[in-house]
């Protein structure tokens, strides 16, 4: 199959050389941005939004124009969420400074966090990004491991550092992934074997190729909802099997919860709770602040301890009372909202949604995910294969009709489905409505 595999950054972008077709007050917008960012700037949409303020699950740009979020997790409470801006606006006028005091926000926080971990993974380390927390988690593994090699699946994304770039296949433009590293398919049922025996089978064969290249496995870094992959949640357990390969092998596994965590899955806090199975090290960002940056990562004291006798670590925002009051007030959001149940019960309304829709539309391949994290493939009927370009065109014509989705997976084919988890039935419903609505008029 000759379909053109599209990078995981590049999906439902805004076409640089397309700025002169927008009317003249947006194509100056575009053009400041453009003069400024460079090659570098990504804007959604071949028609760019100028975003003003949110609330809720919604956004409204600079004409007052009200915009359901369907796309955006960072935000995962709900926009502006008042609980955790009053917390970041009152630590913020009391005092924010590094960890190299002590500070009972910073202490309260991190032992709420932990508590919410099962053992051994006892210990944090603060960060500002995911990004931040898939680099250190490397580093551990590799001093912890004696290995060098990593296994990553086809169309990850696990950050932006010059090492988190090599194992993040959806990123690397121009060449292929580092020699340490082993890419396997994303998890599906395949060749008479089923989704965890199929995935297994892969890492082992991962697993060999870097023996044979003499690096050995320092870890598995998965995803635990393979978001860029094209979402890949079921069946829950699924991971276990090439988890025990990868320790069999004197590896370690990486659970990056960037996007799953916090409630997202609905079946728990942590993406690879549904699998039953313990991660070695878990890394965690984007929701976790609800917008304030900050990320994590959470692993065993004996760990961290073989790491920090080799390396001093020092993160200077990471940690601060600002995030760990931003921090602490999304998981009492959660918490006290019903958030993870909530995104269980909606999920499974949004997906029997999108399910009926599959029953009546053929370009409708299958619809899959677990609580507010939900992938639906645009096929080509008459083919069977990822459809890029009725993806591209419904998520524009979704964004005229005032909704905000993306895609995901190899080929972009994917629409990528993560609402703040105060979603509500009606507004799916509004989603379903404005995807049908799409569908028929095609
Ligand atoms: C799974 C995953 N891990 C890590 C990252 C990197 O996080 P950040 O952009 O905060 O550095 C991302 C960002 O999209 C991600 O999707």
């Amino acid at each position: 199959m000759s379909i053109a595999q599209k990078e995981i950054l590049d999906l439902n972008r805004f076409d640089a050389a397309s700025v002169q077709g927008l009317p003249p007050a947006l194509a100056g917008q575009v053009a400041r941005r453009q003069a400024s960012f460079g090659a570098s700037s990504v804007l959604f949409f071949e028609q760019p939004i100028d975003m003003v303020r949110a609330e809720g699950a919604y956004l409204y740009d600079d004409a007052g124009r009200r915009y359901l979020d369907v796309y955006n997790n960072v935000p995962s409470v709900g926009h502006c969420h008042p609980r955790v801006v009053e917390a970041i606006a009152r630590q913020a006028g009391q005092l924010n400074i590094h960890t190299r005091y002590l500070n009972q926000v910073v202490d309260a926080y991190a032992e709420d966090l932990l508590s919410r971990f099962p053992a051994p993974l006892s210990n944090v380390v603060m960060t500002c990004t995911g990004s931040e927390s898939n680099d250190l988690a490397m580093r551990i593994a590799r001093i912890v491991t004696g290995a060098e090699g990593f296994i990553v699946t086809e169309a990850a994304y696990h950050g932006n550092t010059a090492l988190v770039t090599e194992i993040s296949p959806s990123s690397l433009r121009k060449r292929k992934p580092a020699p340490f590293v082993a890419v396997v398919p994303a998890p599906q049922a395949r060749d008479g074997l089923d989704v965890a025996e199929g995935f297994a089978a892969s890492v082992e064969n991962a697993i060999a190729e870097l023996q044979a290249r003499g690096i050995g496995t320092a870890a598995l870094i998965v995803d635990t909802i393979f978001s860029s992959d094209g979402v890949f949640a079921d069946p829950p357990g699924f991971l276990q099997m090439a988890a025990a390969l990868v320790h069999r092998a004197g590896g370690l596994l990486i659970a990056d919860e960037v996007q799953p965590g916090f409630g997202r899955t609905g079946g728990g806090l942590w993406g690879f709770e549904r699998h039953g199975i313990t991660p070695d090290i878990v890394t965690m960002g984007k929701p976790m602040g609800n917008g304030f940056p900050m990320g994590g990562v959470v692993t065993r004291p004996d760990f961290l301890k073989q790491f920090c006798e080799e390396t001093g670590y020092f993160n200077t925002f990471g940690g601060n009372p600002v995030a760990a009051a931003a921090g602490h007030a999304v998981l009492k959001v959660l918490d006290e909202e019903g958030l993870i149940d909530r995104s269980r019960a909606v999920g499974d309304y949004f997906r029997r949604s999108l399910q009926a829709l599959m029953a009546e539309h053929a370009e409708i391949g299958a619809v899959r995910g677990a609580g507010l994290f939900i992938g639906l493939d645009f096929i080509a009927p008459a083919t069977g294969h990822p459809d890029t370009a009725i993806a591209t065109w419904v998520i524009n014509q979704l964004r005229q009709k005032g909704i905000l989705i993306g895609a995901a997976g190899k080929y972009g084919a994917t629409l990528k489905i993560r609402p703040p988890l105060c979603f509500s039935k009606a507004d799916v419903d509004v989603f379903a409505g404005a995807l049908a609505d799409c569908l028929k008029a095609r």
